[in-house]
């Protein structure tokens, strides 16, 4: 008997369903090749869902999520739907399932292949071979915190609370430490200690919880100076830690050393229970089945979804191995393309990332 993995699949706006239908070609080369049955439910998510039933996402989604083995997201958002209340924005779809799932936990790989140096709007000799784990908190801060609102007076009062417990922080500086642990024992926490009392919390609680990771050299680094660091001399980072917001930031920043925001990939974990993964990139709709996107950030989110939830490392690797491959083959969509390079659209991408899974 085979094992069955179900995936909830919601692909959501914009490019999000052409890109997620590239990743699900990868997927069935992968169970074909390595003798796997991987189960998608399909449901609508985001815009998509408010045209369907006037709300981003159901609860019934939300119980289709819970009760999946992995969630596999492509994107949300629309500019038809900018001007809803916020509670009604395609966004909060991706907002609750976070919550509800409890997802504390987001890791954003920003790699910088040799074949795409060229691709950044950097220097070559300040991106090659940059490899970042940014390990952002993805259930509290700013995002989630109360009070919030917008008081009606005469000069209207807009705020927002960013709140974190000592629990909030400990668990994700946990996730970051034991991140660092498997990678090369370096972690950069990123605050703002020197305004934020949130920031203060933070810097204190992840001292101490470094006390359990004796070998990670870890250092602490305001918000401001991290993202200079980050374009000034990126490869001096390894794994970096930040909360809901800061990470938020400096992720889109990281994935633009690697040449494109259509390169990075994300998993959010929570301590049990179904993950979710999508690319870090939003929805594109401008871009909507015009088959030019990047599909590869979802197509490295399965890569993860084998690795973090089905603990599938060698399936994992194989789909990372076929990525590879094809940018050497010289494959390239338009924002990865240079000179000489062989341009293709979104499906072919896909095609032939998942031909190189079939033939690894
Ligand atoms: C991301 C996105 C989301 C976020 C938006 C769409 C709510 O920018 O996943 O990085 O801010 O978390
Ligand atoms: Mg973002």
């Amino acid at each position: 008997m085979k094992t069955k993995y179900n995936i909830a699949v919601l692909p959501g706006d914009g490019i999000g369903p052409d890109v997620i239908n590239q990743g699900i070609k990868v997927l069935n080369a992968v169970a074909e090749k390595y003798d796997l049955a991987f189960n998608y439910i399909h449901a609508l998510v985001g815009g998509a869902e408010l045209d369907n039933s006037g709300v981003p996402i159901t609860d019934e989604t939300i119980n289709l999520c819970k009760n999946s083995d992995a969630v596999y997201l492509g994107a949300v958002g629309d500019f038809k739907y900018d001007k809803l209340e916020p509670h009604l924005r395609p966004e909060q779809a991706l907002l609750r399932i976070r919550k509800e799932l409890n997802l504390f936990a987001n890791l954003r790989p920003a790699i910088v292949y040799d074949e795409l140096v060229g691709s950044s709007t950097l220097k070559e000799e300040i991106v090659k071979g940059v490899d970042i784990m940014i390990v952002r908190e993805l259930t509290g801060g700013l995002y989630f915190g109360y009070p919030r609102g917008i008081e009606a007076s005469a000069d209207k009062k807009a705020f927002n609370t960013m709140t974190y417990t000592e629990s909030e922080i400990v668990r994700i500086a946990k996730v970051a430490f034991e991140v660092a642990m498997r990678r090369n024992k370096k972690l950069c926490s990123v605050d703002k200690a020197n305004v934020l009392e949130v920031s203060r919390l933070w810097r204190e609680t992840v001292e101490r919880v470094s006390k359990n990771y004796p070998e990670v050299r870890l250092s602490h680094m305001y918000v401001d100076n991290a993202s200079m660091q980050l374009i000034r001399n990126p490869r001096d980072f390894d794994v970096m830690l930040t909360e809901n917001m800061f990470g938020d930031i400096l992720s889109d920043e990281a994935s633009m050393l690697t040449g494109s925001l259509g390169m990075l990939p994300s998993a959010s974990l929570s301590n049990n229970g179904p993950a979710m993964y999508e690319p870090s990139h939003g929805s594109a709709p401008q871009f909507k089945g015009l088959d030019k996107l990047n599909p590869i950030a979802t197509i490295l989110s399965a890569s993860m979804m084998l690795k973090y939830s089905f603990n599938l490392e060698m399936q994992a690797i194989s789909i990372e191995n076929a990525v590879i491959k094809v940018l050497k083959e010289g494959y390239r969509t338009e924002d990865i393309y240079s000179e000489d390079k062989i341009l293709v659209g979104t499906s072919k991408m896909g095609s032939v990332i998942a031909e190189a899974v079939w033939n690894s």
